[in-house]
């Protein structure tokens, strides 16, 4: 038996691992979680790669680009992994995450020095696959969907998140739509059990974590086991969440609006701590075009959607994500689309050129939109939303905001937190404040953050609810005037 137990890390078994991310807030949790598992192997986290053992790029494959960063980066990585050689030291060069998934061995043929190709179910591999790459020398690759639940395998102890925190609670997509490459590579949809998330969650706010945000490519569509012996929707998920006590805030993302039910719409009206902010994509404004994307939802649906929504909880802000120039969009859809941005008023948002993934449906459709005009409909459409961004953030100059502070500033003496509604917000002050909400007078609003001093005086006269903030007229009401 050896001197040292597996997880007992001594000096000398220090390892440096550096973890590059690109993608979406799933990809975060699961670099967290990757270097969770590696942790009882010596690995500690670094911040540059220069000099580590270990690198793993964890990649997004949603649009184009995103693939082509990853191989570029790759040849950079390269040059670090033959100086480490040169010393006589081993770089262990891992890919993972959705490009690893989609793209497997074709990485290996572009880039044949990488040592390990992983998809984003087989992390909690990773120990065994550093070990076999050790042995054998050659290239791994893990790419199958495996029987085992990778949650049921990730080790208990895990580092703190900090004051925010993301838990991943549902995985994968069923929905199909026309451009997107999420089915393929996270695979099918499947939530975790309400007894794992409520523990994560405890041991998160226990190291100190003060917000979380529930993750999901659909999260909700999460209908998980729950401990008696019923299935739970979010809606009850988030009320139980809310008992725990030290947890200030939550939210959750990204959100379907097919699977927006009635109990989720009532728990924005019912749990204080839940924020009124609510990223909630539409893609496109033309029926035509949410049809084409297989999106099974009207524009009227999502419009009459945000009715409900906000009569639920008026000051709820919105953001989405829209893609102009899927196949077969006309001026006139595109038009819709603004019409539908004007109608509901975002208080920020996402927007893409369509970018056709090899394997979806939408990819091989006729009728593909020329790049001048893709490009001429995304200036327009980010024009539009830069413009609602910039009233919105405006409209909170004057009000009092309550703010979690989550870190140090952009300047000396400066902590920066967020507002309800998720603005970054600056103050000059303590930063033993940091991990702590209070109430922030707004004095300016620039286009991407605001600037404001804290009240202590209203901070003390709890409980902290966020000022109201005037909505535009509903779609409804619009019909009728
Ligand atoms: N599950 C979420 C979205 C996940 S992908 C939903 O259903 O809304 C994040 C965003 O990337 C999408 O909302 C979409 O706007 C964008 N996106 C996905 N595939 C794309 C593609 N092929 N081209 C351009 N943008 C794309
Ligand atoms: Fe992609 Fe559509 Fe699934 Fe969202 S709902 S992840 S856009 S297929
Ligand atoms: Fe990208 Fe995969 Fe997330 S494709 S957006 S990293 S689910």
């Amino acid at each position: 038996m050896s001197a040292t137990q597996p997880n007992e890390i001594v000096a000398t078994d220090r390892k440096r691992l550096h973890v590059i991310t690109w993608g979406c807030q799933m990809n975060v949790y699961d670099s967290g979680r990757m270097a969770d598992v590696l942790a009882p192997l010596g690995y500690t986290p670094v911040s540059e790669p220069d000099g580590a053992d270990m690198v793993i790029l964890n990649t997004c494959h949603i649009r184009d680009k995103a693939a082509e960063k990853v191989f570029s980066e790759l040849g950079r990585l390269r040059r670090l992994k033959d100086a480490r050689a040169a010393e006589g030291h081993r770089m262990v060069l891992a890919v993972a995450g959705c490009v690893a998934q989609a793209e497997g061995a074709e990485i290996l043929a572009r880039a044949p020095y990488v040592d390990i190709v992983l998809g984003p179910q087989t992390y909690h591999r990773l120990p065994e696959m550093v070990a076999r790459a050790a042995r054998a020398g050659g290239a791994i690759i893990e790419t199958d969907f495996p029987p085992e639940d990778k949650f049921d395998h990730l080790p208990d102890q895990a580092a703190p998140q900090g004051v925010t925190a993301f838990l991943t609670i549902q995985e994968g997509c069923d929905k199909f739509c026309s451009f997107c490459v999420v089915p393929y590579t996270r695979g099918a949809e499947q939530s975790r059990p309400a007894t794992a998330i409520l523990a994560e969650a405890r041991r998160l706010v226990a190291q100190g974590t003060r917000e979380i945000t529930l993750l999901g490519q659909n999260v909700n569509a999460w209908h998980g086991d729950a401990p008696d012996g019923k299935t739970w929707g979010l809606g009850r998920l988030l009320r139980e969440l809310a008992d725990l006590p030290d947890l200030l805030r939550l939210r959750y993302a990204t959100s379907h609006p097919r699977d927006m039910d009635a109990d989720l719409i009532e728990a924005h009206r019912d749990v204080p701590t839940l924020m009124p902010f609510l990223h909630l994509p539409i893609q496109s404004g033309s029926d035509r075009i949410l049809a084409a994307m297989n999106r099974k939802h009207t524009a009227a649906d999502y419009l009459s959607l945000v009715d409900r929504l906000r009569a639920a909880r008026p000051d709820l802000a919105l953001s989405s994500d829209f893609i102009v120039g899927h196949p077969g969009e006309t001026e006139a859809d595109f038009e819709a689309t603004m019409a539908l941005v004007r109608t509901v008023g975002f208080a920020q948002a996402y927007s893409f050129k369509y970018s056709p993934r090899p394997g979806t449906p939408a990819a091989g459709a006729p009728s593909q939109v020329p790049e001048a005009d893709k490009d001429r409909r995304l200036q327009a459409l980010q024009a539009l939303l830069r413009d609602q961004q910039a009233r919105f953030n405006a409209g909170c100059v004057g009000r009092a905001l309550p703010v979690l502070f989550t870190g140090p500033g952009r300047h000396p003496g400066q902590i920066a937190g967020r507002s309800p509604f998720l603005q970054p917000v600056h103050v000059t002050a303590d930063s033993a404040l940091i991990g702590q909400e209070h109430v922030v007078t707004i004095a300016a609003a620039l286009p991407n953050s605001l600037a404001g001093v804290i009240d202590l005086a209203l901070t003390q006269q709890a409980p902290i609810q966020p000022a109201p903030i005037q909505q535009a007229p509903t779609y409804q009401e619009r019909l009728s005037a």
